[in-house]
Protein backbone atom coordinates (compact mmCIF):
# COMPACT_ATOMS: atom_id res chain seq x y z
CA UNK A 1 0.00 0.00 0.00
CA UNK A 2 1.30 3.50 -0.45
CA UNK A 3 1.62 5.72 2.39
CA UNK A 4 -1.06 8.02 1.50
CA UNK A 5 -4.71 7.17 2.71
CA UNK A 6 -6.97 5.33 0.54
CA UNK A 7 -9.69 7.27 -1.55
CA UNK A 8 -12.56 4.71 -2.47
CA UNK A 9 -14.53 8.08 -2.91
CA UNK A 10 -13.88 8.15 -6.88
CA UNK A 11 -16.18 10.21 -8.65
CA UNK A 12 -16.50 9.41 -12.80
CA UNK A 13 -14.38 6.57 -12.40
CA UNK A 14 -16.78 4.25 -14.77
CA UNK A 15 -15.84 6.87 -17.57
CA UNK A 16 -12.51 6.94 -17.02
CA UNK A 17 -10.65 4.34 -19.64
CA UNK A 18 -9.27 1.51 -18.76
CA UNK A 19 -5.53 2.43 -18.87
CA UNK A 20 -6.79 5.25 -16.12
CA UNK A 21 -8.56 2.98 -13.86
CA UNK A 22 -5.36 0.66 -13.14
CA UNK A 23 -3.07 3.96 -13.32
CA UNK A 24 -5.14 5.11 -10.75
CA UNK A 25 -4.98 1.24 -8.85
CA UNK A 26 -1.07 0.92 -9.21
CA UNK A 27 -1.40 5.02 -7.08
CA UNK A 28 -3.56 4.21 -4.07
CA UNK A 29 -2.37 0.75 -3.75
CA UNK A 30 1.75 1.24 -4.72
CA UNK A 31 1.53 -1.67 -7.00
CA UNK A 32 4.47 -1.73 -9.37
CA UNK A 33 3.40 -1.74 -13.25
CA UNK A 34 4.68 -5.78 -12.92
CA UNK A 35 1.66 -6.27 -10.29
CA UNK A 36 -0.36 -4.27 -12.27
CA UNK A 37 0.15 -6.43 -15.12
CA UNK A 38 -0.46 -9.75 -13.25
CA UNK A 39 -4.27 -8.73 -13.55
CA UNK A 40 -4.27 -8.76 -16.93
CA UNK A 41 -3.30 -12.60 -17.26
CA UNK A 42 -5.75 -13.27 -14.49
CA UNK A 43 -3.69 -12.92 -11.20
CA UNK A 44 -2.01 -16.44 -11.55
CA UNK A 45 0.30 -17.96 -14.14
CA UNK A 46 -0.55 -21.74 -15.99
CA UNK A 47 2.60 -22.46 -14.03
CA UNK A 48 1.15 -21.34 -10.87
CA UNK A 49 -2.17 -23.01 -11.24
CA UNK A 50 -0.07 -26.50 -11.84
CA UNK A 51 1.07 -26.17 -8.36
CA UNK A 52 -2.32 -25.59 -7.03
CA UNK A 53 -4.54 -28.46 -8.07
CA UNK A 54 -4.37 -31.92 -10.13
CA UNK A 55 -4.25 -32.40 -13.70
CA UNK A 56 -4.15 -28.68 -14.14
CA UNK A 57 -4.23 -27.65 -17.96
CA UNK A 58 -4.52 -23.96 -17.82
CA UNK A 59 -6.64 -20.79 -15.98
CA UNK A 60 -10.05 -19.55 -15.88
CA UNK A 61 -10.77 -15.56 -15.27
CA UNK A 62 -13.40 -13.81 -14.17
CA UNK A 63 -13.60 -10.25 -14.45
CA UNK A 64 -11.72 -7.95 -11.98
CA UNK A 65 -13.00 -4.74 -10.64
CA UNK A 66 -13.32 -1.83 -7.95
CA UNK A 67 -15.98 -1.67 -5.78
CA UNK A 68 -15.96 1.79 -4.51
CA UNK A 69 -17.21 4.88 -2.06
CA UNK A 70 -17.03 2.23 0.89
CA UNK A 71 -16.24 3.80 3.69
CA UNK A 72 -16.17 1.15 6.67
CA UNK A 73 -15.22 1.29 10.29
CA UNK A 74 -14.06 5.02 9.45
CA UNK A 75 -11.27 3.57 6.84
CA UNK A 76 -11.42 4.01 2.96
CA UNK A 77 -11.20 0.67 1.09
CA UNK A 78 -10.82 0.22 -2.70
CA UNK A 79 -12.89 -3.39 -2.66
CA UNK A 80 -11.67 -5.90 -5.62
CA UNK A 81 -14.50 -7.91 -6.79
CA UNK A 82 -13.99 -10.70 -9.08
CA UNK A 83 -17.48 -11.30 -11.04
CA UNK A 84 -18.65 -12.39 -14.02
CA UNK A 85 -22.50 -10.21 -13.53
CA UNK A 86 -23.17 -7.02 -15.03
CA UNK A 87 -24.25 -4.34 -13.07
CA UNK A 88 -22.98 -6.15 -9.43
CA UNK A 89 -20.11 -3.53 -8.88
CA UNK A 90 -21.75 -0.90 -10.26
CA UNK A 91 -24.88 -1.27 -7.86
CA UNK A 92 -22.80 -2.10 -4.50
CA UNK A 93 -21.06 0.91 -5.12
CA UNK A 94 -23.84 3.52 -5.59
CA UNK A 95 -25.35 1.78 -2.33
CA UNK A 96 -21.97 2.45 -0.78
CA UNK A 97 -22.16 5.96 -2.07
CA UNK A 98 -25.59 6.61 -0.45
CA UNK A 99 -24.22 4.22 3.13
CA UNK A 100 -21.25 6.91 3.10
CA UNK A 101 -23.85 9.57 2.93
CA UNK A 102 -24.71 8.21 6.81
CA UNK A 103 -20.98 7.67 7.79
CA UNK A 104 -20.80 4.18 5.76
CA UNK A 105 -20.22 0.88 7.28
CA UNK A 106 -19.84 -0.10 11.34
CA UNK A 107 -18.40 -3.87 11.10
CA UNK A 108 -17.24 -6.44 13.80
CA UNK A 109 -15.98 -9.96 13.06
CA UNK A 110 -15.72 -12.85 16.26
CA UNK A 111 -12.80 -14.32 17.03
CA UNK A 112 -11.21 -16.67 14.17
CA UNK A 113 -12.88 -19.58 15.79
CA UNK A 114 -13.41 -22.76 13.95
CA UNK A 115 -15.02 -26.05 14.76
CA UNK A 116 -13.54 -29.86 14.40
CA UNK A 117 -16.32 -32.58 14.54
CA UNK A 118 -15.76 -35.71 15.82
CA UNK A 119 -18.31 -37.83 15.31
CA UNK A 120 -18.28 -40.90 17.72
CA UNK A 121 -20.51 -43.88 17.10
CA UNK A 122 -22.24 -47.14 18.94
CA UNK A 123 -22.00 -44.49 22.11
CA UNK A 124 -23.09 -47.33 25.16
CA UNK A 125 -23.90 -44.29 27.68
CA UNK A 126 -24.41 -41.01 26.48
CA UNK A 127 -24.39 -38.88 29.47
CA UNK A 128 -21.34 -40.91 31.16
CA UNK A 129 -19.72 -40.51 27.81
CA UNK A 130 -20.54 -36.68 27.62
CA UNK A 131 -19.15 -36.36 31.33
CA UNK A 132 -16.34 -37.97 30.19
CA UNK A 133 -15.33 -36.07 28.08
CA UNK A 134 -15.95 -32.64 29.65
CA UNK A 135 -14.00 -34.16 33.00
CA UNK A 136 -11.11 -34.67 30.51
CA UNK A 137 -11.10 -30.84 29.14
CA UNK A 138 -7.45 -30.15 30.37
CA UNK A 139 -6.26 -33.24 28.48
CA UNK A 140 -8.18 -32.18 25.48
CA UNK A 141 -6.37 -28.98 25.20
CA UNK A 142 -3.10 -29.90 25.87
CA UNK A 143 -3.24 -32.81 22.87
CA UNK A 144 -4.77 -30.01 20.53
CA UNK A 145 -2.50 -27.75 21.19
CA UNK A 146 0.07 -30.03 20.93
CA UNK A 147 -1.06 -31.21 16.94
CA UNK A 148 -0.73 -27.37 16.22
CA UNK A 149 2.18 -25.41 17.75
CA UNK A 150 2.53 -23.12 14.96
CA UNK A 151 -0.65 -21.77 16.04
CA UNK A 152 0.05 -21.35 19.33
CA UNK A 153 2.92 -18.93 18.60
CA UNK A 154 0.37 -16.77 16.59
CA UNK A 155 -1.84 -16.54 19.95
CA UNK A 156 -4.19 -19.03 18.39
CA UNK A 157 -5.10 -22.50 19.37
CA UNK A 158 -7.76 -24.65 21.34
CA UNK A 159 -10.02 -23.14 23.25
CA UNK A 160 -13.25 -25.17 23.89
CA UNK A 161 -14.98 -28.68 23.76
CA UNK A 162 -18.95 -29.00 23.21
CA UNK A 163 -20.66 -32.24 22.86
CA UNK A 164 -23.85 -32.80 21.06
CA UNK A 165 -25.79 -35.93 21.42
CA UNK A 166 -27.42 -37.20 18.07
CA UNK A 167 -30.08 -39.85 17.45
CA UNK A 168 -28.87 -43.65 16.94
CA UNK A 169 -26.18 -43.84 19.87
CA UNK A 170 -23.72 -41.10 18.86
CA UNK A 171 -22.38 -38.18 20.04
CA UNK A 172 -20.35 -35.60 17.90
CA UNK A 173 -17.53 -33.66 20.11
CA UNK A 174 -16.94 -29.84 18.77
CA UNK A 175 -13.75 -28.83 19.03
CA UNK A 176 -13.17 -24.83 18.74
CA UNK A 177 -10.02 -23.58 17.82
CA UNK A 178 -8.54 -20.14 17.06
CA UNK A 179 -7.51 -20.05 13.77
CA UNK A 180 -6.12 -16.23 13.66
CA UNK A 181 -5.64 -14.86 10.59
CA UNK A 182 -5.83 -18.62 8.72
CA UNK A 183 -9.24 -19.84 7.17
CA UNK A 184 -8.15 -22.98 9.18
CA UNK A 185 -9.65 -26.08 7.62
CA UNK A 186 -6.22 -27.61 7.47
CA UNK A 187 -5.75 -27.06 11.17
CA UNK A 188 -9.01 -28.10 12.66
CA UNK A 189 -9.04 -31.09 10.35
CA UNK A 190 -5.58 -31.66 11.88
CA UNK A 191 -6.56 -31.73 15.35
CA UNK A 192 -9.90 -33.55 14.82
CA UNK A 193 -8.09 -36.19 13.68
CA UNK A 194 -5.49 -36.36 16.48
CA UNK A 195 -7.99 -36.35 19.10
CA UNK A 196 -10.85 -38.67 17.73
CA UNK A 197 -9.17 -41.74 19.17
CA UNK A 198 -8.73 -40.51 22.91
CA UNK A 199 -12.33 -38.98 22.45
CA UNK A 200 -13.41 -42.35 21.09
CA UNK A 201 -11.79 -44.06 24.16
CA UNK A 202 -13.15 -41.61 26.40
CA UNK A 203 -16.65 -42.34 25.46
CA UNK A 204 -16.55 -46.06 25.06
CA UNK A 205 -17.27 -45.24 21.42
CA UNK A 206 -16.47 -45.94 17.92
CA UNK A 207 -14.50 -43.09 15.70
CA UNK A 208 -16.64 -41.64 13.01
CA UNK A 209 -15.90 -38.63 10.60
CA UNK A 210 -13.90 -35.82 11.36
CA UNK A 211 -13.62 -32.77 9.70
CA UNK A 212 -14.76 -28.85 10.19
CA UNK A 213 -18.28 -27.71 10.59
CA UNK A 214 -18.61 -25.09 7.97
CA UNK A 215 -21.14 -23.79 9.64
CA UNK A 216 -19.21 -21.06 11.09
CA UNK A 217 -21.46 -20.54 14.08
CA UNK A 218 -18.17 -18.71 16.28
CA UNK A 219 -16.94 -17.04 13.64
CA UNK A 220 -20.04 -14.62 12.90
CA UNK A 221 -19.71 -11.13 11.25
CA UNK A 222 -22.11 -8.22 12.49
CA UNK A 223 -22.06 -5.20 9.33
CA UNK A 224 -24.26 -2.46 10.02
CA UNK A 225 -25.12 1.20 8.44
CA UNK A 226 -27.37 3.84 8.44
CA UNK A 227 -28.64 5.39 5.31
CA UNK A 228 -29.86 9.15 5.73
CA UNK A 229 -33.62 9.14 4.17
CA UNK A 230 -32.81 11.61 1.66
CA UNK A 231 -29.49 9.84 0.40
CA UNK A 232 -32.03 7.01 -1.11
CA UNK A 233 -34.17 9.21 -3.21
CA UNK A 234 -34.48 7.67 -6.54
CA UNK A 235 -37.43 6.80 -9.31
CA UNK A 236 -40.39 4.34 -9.93
CA UNK A 237 -40.98 1.68 -12.62
CA UNK A 238 -42.43 4.67 -14.39
CA UNK A 239 -39.61 6.98 -14.29
CA UNK A 240 -41.30 9.29 -11.69
CA UNK A 241 -39.11 10.54 -8.92
CA UNK A 242 -39.42 8.22 -5.69
CA UNK A 243 -38.33 10.31 -2.07
CA UNK A 244 -36.07 8.74 -0.34
CA UNK A 245 -38.82 8.26 2.46
CA UNK A 246 -40.92 6.23 0.53
CA UNK A 247 -38.02 3.83 -0.99
CA UNK A 248 -36.55 3.35 2.75
CA UNK A 249 -40.35 2.26 3.33
CA UNK A 250 -40.59 -0.01 0.71
CA UNK A 251 -37.36 -1.58 1.33
CA UNK A 252 -38.59 -2.38 4.84
CA UNK A 253 -41.60 -3.55 3.22
CA UNK A 254 -38.81 -5.69 1.18
CA UNK A 255 -36.75 -7.05 4.00
CA UNK A 256 -40.41 -7.92 5.60
CA UNK A 257 -41.43 -9.93 2.75
CA UNK A 258 -37.77 -12.07 3.04
CA UNK A 259 -38.38 -12.37 6.74
CA UNK A 260 -42.06 -14.20 6.14
CA UNK A 261 -41.22 -16.17 3.08
CA UNK A 262 -38.34 -18.26 2.67
CA UNK A 263 -38.33 -18.36 -1.50
CA UNK A 264 -38.19 -14.38 -1.04
CA UNK A 265 -35.45 -15.05 1.52
CA UNK A 266 -33.47 -16.96 -0.68
CA UNK A 267 -33.13 -14.43 -3.64
CA UNK A 268 -32.76 -11.83 -0.91
CA UNK A 269 -29.69 -13.64 0.37
CA UNK A 270 -28.58 -14.14 -2.84
CA UNK A 271 -28.46 -10.70 -3.72
CA UNK A 272 -25.94 -10.33 -0.25
CA UNK A 273 -23.93 -13.04 -1.70
CA UNK A 274 -23.47 -11.55 -4.94
CA UNK A 275 -21.62 -8.95 -2.85
CA UNK A 276 -19.65 -11.26 -0.70
CA UNK A 277 -18.74 -13.61 -3.17
CA UNK A 278 -16.53 -11.57 -5.38
CA UNK A 279 -14.52 -10.27 -2.88
CA UNK A 280 -13.96 -14.01 -1.37
CA UNK A 281 -12.79 -14.99 -4.53
CA UNK A 282 -10.37 -11.99 -5.17
CA UNK A 283 -8.82 -12.97 -1.76
CA UNK A 284 -8.16 -16.42 -2.87
CA UNK A 285 -11.20 -17.58 -0.09
CA UNK A 286 -12.98 -20.93 -0.37
CA UNK A 287 -16.16 -19.15 -1.15
CA UNK A 288 -18.62 -22.56 -1.16
CA UNK A 289 -17.30 -23.00 2.59
CA UNK A 290 -18.62 -19.48 2.67
CA UNK A 291 -21.73 -20.25 0.54
CA UNK A 292 -22.37 -23.15 2.69
CA UNK A 293 -22.15 -21.39 6.30
CA UNK A 294 -24.11 -18.63 4.77
CA UNK A 295 -27.13 -20.80 3.93
CA UNK A 296 -26.82 -22.97 7.30
CA UNK A 297 -26.68 -20.45 9.46
CA UNK A 298 -29.90 -18.53 7.56
CA UNK A 299 -31.84 -21.71 8.36
CA UNK A 300 -29.93 -22.16 12.43
CA UNK A 301 -33.64 -22.03 13.96
CA UNK A 302 -34.99 -24.54 11.30
CA UNK A 303 -35.94 -21.95 8.91
CA UNK A 304 -34.75 -20.17 6.19
CA UNK A 305 -34.47 -16.91 7.01
CA UNK A 306 -32.96 -13.68 5.29
CA UNK A 307 -29.31 -12.89 6.72
CA UNK A 308 -30.02 -9.35 6.72
CA UNK A 309 -33.40 -6.82 7.79
CA UNK A 310 -33.67 -3.23 7.11
CA UNK A 311 -35.69 -0.90 9.04
CA UNK A 312 -36.62 2.81 9.30
CA UNK A 313 -35.66 4.13 11.71
CA UNK A 314 -35.91 7.99 12.32
CA UNK A 315 -34.59 9.92 9.31
CA UNK A 316 -32.50 7.02 8.65
CA UNK A 317 -33.05 3.48 7.04
CA UNK A 318 -31.13 1.42 9.22
CA UNK A 319 -29.56 -2.02 8.15
CA UNK A 320 -28.28 -5.06 9.69
CA UNK A 321 -26.46 -8.43 8.49
CA UNK A 322 -25.06 -10.99 10.32
CA UNK A 323 -23.96 -14.54 8.78
CA UNK A 324 -20.27 -16.70 9.51
CA UNK A 325 -17.50 -15.62 7.62
CA UNK A 326 -14.23 -18.22 7.53
CA UNK A 327 -12.02 -15.77 5.43
CA UNK A 328 -8.02 -16.14 6.07
CA UNK A 329 -5.27 -13.63 5.49
CA UNK A 330 -2.80 -16.16 5.63
CA UNK A 331 -2.48 -19.82 4.41
CA UNK A 332 -4.27 -21.69 1.80
CA UNK A 333 -4.58 -21.16 -1.94
CA UNK A 334 -3.49 -17.15 -0.82
CA UNK A 335 0.32 -18.54 -0.89
CA UNK A 336 0.36 -19.82 -4.15
CA UNK A 337 -1.80 -17.12 -5.99
CA UNK A 338 0.05 -13.62 -6.91
CA UNK A 339 -3.54 -11.99 -7.60
CA UNK A 340 -5.12 -13.08 -4.19
CA UNK A 341 -2.03 -11.47 -2.43
CA UNK A 342 -2.60 -8.27 -4.49
CA UNK A 343 -6.01 -8.20 -3.91
CA UNK A 344 -5.33 -8.18 0.20
CA UNK A 345 -2.97 -5.51 -0.65
CA UNK A 346 -5.27 -3.38 -2.53
CA UNK A 347 -7.70 -3.79 0.19
CA UNK A 348 -4.92 -2.99 2.85
CA UNK A 349 -5.63 -5.59 5.08
CA UNK A 350 -3.54 -8.45 7.17
CA UNK A 351 -5.97 -9.38 9.26
CA UNK A 352 -8.57 -12.29 8.72
CA UNK A 353 -11.06 -10.53 11.08
CA UNK A 354 -10.44 -7.06 9.34
CA UNK A 355 -11.32 -8.78 6.14
CA UNK A 356 -14.35 -10.25 7.06
CA UNK A 357 -16.04 -7.16 8.72
CA UNK A 358 -15.02 -5.35 4.91
CA UNK A 359 -17.01 -8.62 3.08
CA UNK A 360 -20.00 -8.25 5.27
CA UNK A 361 -20.15 -4.47 4.39
CA UNK A 362 -20.26 -4.95 0.45
CA UNK A 363 -22.73 -7.97 0.94
CA UNK A 364 -24.70 -5.55 2.94
CA UNK A 365 -24.60 -2.55 0.26
CA UNK A 366 -25.03 -5.08 -2.26
CA UNK A 367 -28.25 -5.92 -0.65
CA UNK A 368 -29.27 -2.22 -0.39
CA UNK A 369 -28.63 -2.02 -4.32
CA UNK A 370 -30.68 -4.81 -4.79
CA UNK A 371 -33.63 -3.88 -2.25
CA UNK A 372 -33.69 -0.53 -3.79
CA UNK A 373 -33.99 -1.43 -7.39
CA UNK A 374 -37.14 -3.91 -6.86
CA UNK A 375 -38.77 -1.66 -4.22
CA UNK A 376 -38.32 1.13 -7.15
CA UNK A 377 -38.15 1.22 -10.64
CA UNK A 378 -37.51 -2.67 -10.91
CA UNK A 379 -34.03 -4.85 -11.56
CA UNK A 380 -34.39 -4.28 -14.90
CA UNK A 381 -34.39 -0.71 -15.08
CA UNK A 382 -32.52 -0.14 -12.10
CA UNK A 383 -29.95 -2.31 -12.27
CA UNK A 384 -28.83 -2.95 -16.11
CA UNK A 385 -29.36 0.77 -16.37
CA UNK A 386 -26.50 1.21 -13.63
CA UNK A 387 -24.46 -1.63 -15.80
CA UNK A 388 -24.96 0.51 -19.26
CA UNK A 389 -23.60 3.76 -17.90
CA UNK A 390 -20.71 1.99 -16.29
CA UNK A 391 -20.05 0.73 -19.64
CA UNK A 392 -20.71 3.84 -21.62
CA UNK A 393 -23.61 2.50 -23.34
CA UNK A 394 -26.05 4.90 -21.76
C1 LIG B 1 -29.77 -10.78 -8.80
O1 LIG B 1 -28.48 -11.32 -9.06
C2 LIG B 1 -29.96 -10.55 -7.31
C3 LIG B 1 -31.37 -10.07 -6.91
O2 LIG B 1 -32.34 -11.00 -7.36
C4 LIG B 1 -31.37 -9.97 -5.39
C5 LIG B 1 -32.73 -9.69 -4.80
O3 LIG B 1 -33.78 -10.01 -5.42
O4 LIG B 1 -32.76 -9.15 -3.67
C6 LIG B 1 -31.70 -8.76 -7.54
Amino acid sequence: MSDARPNSRLPGFYRTPLPDRQAELARQAGLSPEELALFASGGISAAEADRIVENAVGVYALPLGLGLNFCINGVDRLIPMAVEEPSVIAAASNAARMARAGGGFAAEADESIMSAQVELREVADAAAASAAITAARAEIMAMADRALPELLQFGGGYRDVAVRELPDRRLVVHLHIDCQDAMGANMVNTVAEALAPRLAELACARIGLRILSNLADQRVVCASTQVPLAALAGSASDGSAVSGAELARAIEEASRFAEDDPYRAATHNKGIMNGVDPVVIATGNDWRGIEAGAHAYAARDGRYRPLSTWRVAGDALVGRLELPMAVGTVGGTLKAHPGAQLALRILGVTRARELAEIIASVGLAQNLAALRALAGEGIQRGHMALHRRAVGEG
